[in-house]
């Protein structure tokens, strides 16, 4: 099968945009972000790079909150900016309960959700925990599949770039809950995944994956606030007819760090794997 960089197919003319071709649902382009982890710092340069594009949809993939300082400012600015937003494992945490995390997870959700109790407005507490409450689990349309993590296990499935040489079972299990395409999150990793399978980062798409509806794929447009592909750079994506850009942006890391360090529930590591992005 072609490369997805070295797609053979046609433009579409102007009247095809509104079709299940299309992803982004003859709406226009959109601003593809996923994993802040309550890290304002990065959010807001990756809003007001969208911003300075003319991009005026943005959709969230989840995991808003959990692990950052700054989790009811992030939660706010995706309630006041995204378009849809979807359920994220750590966003179900801090709103139910941690499920399967490890100590220092565990305890940045509780810390999470403490900082929405300690809200005084009672109209802005409210608001917030009904905006929890609200997120989609998946969010569909012409032909697309959004979820957090996989379209088997919406909210907590890994799907990462090994398993396309360690687990093509369980990939062509993925491939089969897709129509053409599935966005997600939730591994931190950027990148586009084909049903080959083979997963290519960015860099070997020269940043620009070229959609191509005979080719079903599942698109991964990295962290805002905790990249885990060795750059620490705030990642995102940009979503039109024919093809997903993914964008690095550098951001105040040591901001983030000064601030994580000053909150005893949330672990060191949590800021240095910010330096290193992993
Ligand atoms: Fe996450």
């Amino acid at each position: 099968m072609a490369q997805p960089n070295e797609s053979t197919s046609t433009p579409q003319p102007q009247a095809k945009a509104a079709s299940t071709d299309d992803p982004t649902g003859g709406l226009g382009s959109f601003a593809l972000i996923s994993d802040i982890h309550g890290n304002m710092d990065a959010l807001q340069i990756v809003l007001a790079d969208i911003k300075d594009r003319g991009i005026k949809r943005v959709c969230c993939l989840g995991d808003i909150i959990g692990y950052g300082p700054n989790p009811c400012e992030c939660l706010d600015l995706v309630m006041n900016n995204c378009e849809w937003a979807l359920m994220g494992n750590h966003d179900f945490a801090a709103l139910y309960e941690p499920t399967a995390f490890n100590a220092s997870a565990e305890a940045a959700a509780f810390w999470t959700r403490r900082q929405f109790e300690l809200e005084e407005d009672p109209v802005k507490r409210r608001r917030r925990w009904e905006f929890l409450g609200s997120l989609e689990i998946r969010h569909q349309f012409h032909g697309t599949l959004c979820v957090h993590a996989s379209p088997r296990r919406p909210i907590n499935e890994y799907v990462f770039p090994d398993d396309v040489i360690t687990s093509p079972s369980k990939m062509a299990q993925i491939f089969d809950r897709i129509e053409k395409r599935c966005f997600c999150g939730h591994t931190h990793v950027a990148g586009v995944f084909t049903d080959e399978p083979d997963f290519y980062p960015p860099a070997d798409l020269n940043g620009r994956y070229r959609i191509n509806n005979g080719e079903k794929c599942i698109i991964n447009p990295g962290s805002v606030g905790q990249p885990r592909d060795r750059d620490p750079r705030a990642s995102y994506a940009i979503v039109s007819s024919e093809t997903v850009d993914f964008v690095r942006l550098e951001y105040p890391i040591q901001t983030v760090i000064d601030k994580i360090n000053e909150v005893p529930e949330l672990n060191e590591f949590l800021g240095q794997r910010l330096l290193e992005g992993r």
